[in-house]
């Protein structure tokens, strides 16, 4: 689930109420926004039930998007080719971009970075439960971009459309550079169902191991998501998990067939009446599984960040001592 919020336990990163939720007036005010399709920007009134459910989607976003840069990131020093390297290079940089974006929009409800990045390294905040997986060959890089990235972009697609502007708009960028990630992957195992047989079965291999995964990315069906009406009321979700999942599955199966790989899906078959295709059913407890930190690599992703945030401390000292000179100097040249 890179962007379908997860409920956390109360008082984690709820902001600050900026009016009484008593004051009938402006939640009319917000209300007949909400029933014009205008958006919310950040000094807007707004329920202290909507900016809370934006805290959580967008700060869970981008700690997917950061985390999202570890299971790739294994692969950057052992990349097949000098031009496989620099794309993936670029793309693990693209996800940091994400990441800064979404943190950046989620600042401006009035929760701090460091109040995130403290919920994400004591466990408190979810992430996609997808990067809780291991990339076991160079093909599950190529799977990635492909079918990870793809189901992200159906995903954030919608939320270029989110009522709360920021949000919006970091989705617009975040969308186009998305759509790169996923051809650089569709094009990698293109190349590889082109080479050996033992290429092929590596990537066939891949998609056996990541398709139930992304089809879980969607979140959970819609009957067992009770925040998701509220969500769509409010003009942060605009497609329910079901469709969007749906949608992905019509879009990718004839990319696999093109591809030449299989499904792993003995129901996957197209339903002439409802014009879309049937699948099998989803692993709810894997994923429930994952989620609640069992997965093959929680522990591991988990320790890599809170690693690397403590070994970033000197550098954000650095930073802020630079900064403190910067304005002492700008103060002493304006007296
Ligand atoms: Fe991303
Ligand atoms: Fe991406």
């Amino acid at each position: 689930m890179y962007t379908q919020a997860l409920d956390l336990p109360d008082g984690q990163a709820a902001p600050a109420a900026r009016a009484a939720p008593s004051d009938s007036a402006l939640q009319s005010h917000f209300d007949a926004k909400m029933e014009r399709d205008e958006k919310v920007e950040p000094r807007d009134w707004m329920p202290d039930h909507y900016r809370k459910t934006l805290v959580r989607q967008i700060s869970q976003h981008a700690h997917s998007e950061i985390v999202g840069m570890l299971p790739e990131g294994n692969w950057i020093s052992r990349a097949p080719s000098l031009k496989r390297k620099a794309i993936l290079i670029a793309k693990v940089q693209d996800e940091g971009g994400h990441g800064l974006y979404l943190y950046s929009a989620a600042e401006t409800l009035g929760t701090s970075r460091d109040q995130m990045l403290h919920a994400l390294h004591t466990g408190k905040a979810k992430y996609s439960s997808i990067f809780n997986y291991p990339t076991l060959t160079w093909a599950d890089v190529g799977v990635i971009g492909w079918l990870v990235d793809g189901a992200a972009i159906m995903n954030q697609i919608p939320l270029c459309r989110c009522s709360y502007g920021p949000y919006a708009r970091a989705m617009v960028r975040i969308c186009k550079e998305e759509s790169f990630h996923q051809r650089q992957g569709y094009e990698s195992l293109l190349v590889m169902m082109q080479g050996t047989d033992a290429q092929k079965a590596m990537v066939q291999d891949a998609v056996n191991r990541w398709w139930w995964k992304c089809l879980a990315m969607f979140g959970p069906p819609d009957a067992d998501s009770p925040n998701s009406a509220q969500s769509q009321r409010w003009g942060i979700k605009r497609i329910s998990n079901d469709d969007l999942r749906q949608s992905f599955i019509d879009a990718t199966v004839p990319q696999a067939q093109v591809l030449g790989v299989t499904l792993p899906d003995p129901d996957l078959k197209w339903n002439e009446a409802r014009q879309h295709y049937d699948h099998g059913a989803i692993d709810w407890d894997e994923f429930w599984s994952t989620v609640n930190g069992n997965g093959p690599c929680n522990k591991e992703r988990l320790a890599t960040r809170v690693a690397a945030w403590e070994e970033g401390a000197w550098v954000r000292e650095a930073a802020l001592a630079h900064a403190r000179k910067q304005q002492a100097r700008a103060l002493k040249e304006a007296a």
